[in-house]
């Protein structure tokens, strides 16, 4: 059965959790999740009941498509926007993928009308100066337009932001403009309104709060770009991560925009520890920008996740995250608080989301520390491994039990004696 040219390494990158499951760890699993025998079964009495027996589709089809509208529905009564408006997606890895693609679709049809225009003008130029018109006005006015510079789009990014927007944007050729924290690695709101309006890319990402750092965006700093948004750009604001301090809600940001370009995204992840179902949602500021996103949606819910999705969605009366995951990250927060006070050398980002980034002393190596860490089997991610290497980094997830933060402290202020 084992494919002698299966070689893990090579896909799989999480060392440390790199080891396939055991047969026993499959069984283990598989008797926690649905028994899809039984799905099935209680899905034909409820055809059966309902007098609507499905010949048309078949499996689950027809209860995934009703799932997705349900919460359609749930989340566009509950923040006050049209159906249309919101776009549930496999995470909010989904939405990213789903709405860089149409940028993408959207900057090609901008260039190709550029290019158009750009060539009837010289056509137009060349046949005054077939007719012998003029000369020299017509030299004057190709070189005008030779010197025209086309808007080059692309995408405005934060550096360092979550590491997957790189990898999407340049899968889809998108340029990535990126604009550097400040050195407490917040962002650098000046900068990054002068960037936007200065590169006009076609969409700005606002990570709040970001990844890696844990740090959310003050709602002041927010609204100032927003405010500052061009007409014709998009901003995608990646509400992914827990945000453990009080903010502007969601449903606040998508009205007073609603004349603006602005796509939130939220998901299940995160919030409430359901990353394996992948779903989240992105909710768009208006019709007209949902619809342009729309064709590019993937069938990539399942049926479980969604429902589940909206359970939650129906009984918090939002989007929200679980109050055992605030309370994690608020207990880490604590810790490491404890800890750099007792070990100066060390500093961490005072984080409010489920990341955070852990500044170590000059003589640590981030490798050094991710290999001292691995042998106590701990394991987390080295700024070298960032897609602009840091070796003074490491960035930790803090949403989980505040035990294994503990255990963090412990080995690495032991290194910090010992380096
Ligand atoms: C900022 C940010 N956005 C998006 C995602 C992807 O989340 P999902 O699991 O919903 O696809 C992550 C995951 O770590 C993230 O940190």
């Amino acid at each position: 059965m084992m494919n002698s040219n299966y070689k893990p390494e090579k896909i799989l990158v999480d060392k440390g959790f790199d080891a396939d499951f055991s047969w026993d760890r499959i069984n283990e699993l598989c008797k926690l999740f649905s028994d899809d025998d039984l799905l099935q079964s209680y899905v034909y009495k409820m055809h059966e009941h309902d007098k609507a027996l499905d010949l048309k589709r078949g499996e689950f089809y027809p209860e995934l498509l009703r799932s997705i509208i349900s919460i359609k529905r749930s989340v566009s009564s509950l923040y006050g926007i049209d159906v249309t408006q919101v776009q549930p997606n496999f995470g909010s890895n989904g939405s990213i993928d789903t709405i860089l693609s149409a940028v993408k679709v959207e900057e090609t049809k901008r260039l190709n009308q550029w290019v158009n225009t750009m060539t009837q003008r010289l056509h137009n130029t060349v046949s005054t100066f077939r007719n012998k018109t003029s000369s020299e006005s017509t030299f004057a006015e190709i070189e005008t337009i030779l010197l025209i510079e086309r808007r080059q789009g692309g995408a405005l990014f934060t550096s360092p932001t979550y590491f997957r927007n790189y990898n999407s944007a340049s899968a889809k050729d998108l340029i990535i403009h990126l604009v550097p924290l400040t050195e407490n690695y917040q962002l650098d709101t000046q900068a990054f309104i002068n960037a936007m309006l200065q590169l006009q890319p076609s969409i700005v990402f606002l990570v709040t709060p970001n990844n890696p750092t844990g740090l959310p965006i003050p709602d002041h700093d927010l609204l100032c770009i927003l405010d500052k948004l061009p007409q014709d750009a998009w901003a995608l604001i990646d509400r992914t991560l827990v945000n453990t301090r009080p903010e502007i809600g969601s449903k606040d940001l998508l009205h007073r925009y609603a004349d603006k370009n602005v796509a939130i995204l939220h998901s299940f992840s995160k919030y409430r520890g359901m990353s394996h179902h992948r779903i989240g949602v992105a909710l768009y500021s208006n019709p007209a920008m949902a619809n342009i996103v729309q064709p590019h949606l993937p069938l990539g819910i399942g049926l479980e996740g969604c429902l589940k999705a909206n359970r939650i969605v129906l009984q918090d009366g939002g989007i929200f995250p679980s109050e055992h995951i605030i309370s994690n990250i608020k207990e880490n927060n604590t810790l490491l608080r404890s800890f750099v006070t007792d070990f100066p050398d060390f500093d961490f980002t005072d984080f409010s989301g489920n990341y955070c980034l852990v500044m170590l002393p000059r003589l640590l190596s981030s490798q050094n520390a991710c290999n001292l860490l691995y042998q106590r089997g701990l394991y987390v991610m080295g700024g070298h491994e960032f897609p602009e290497p840091n070796q003074s980094l490491l960035r930790l997830h803090t949403g989980g039990p505040p035990k294994y933060i503990k255990l963090f402290c412990r080995i690495i202020s032991k290194m910090a004696g010992d380096s």
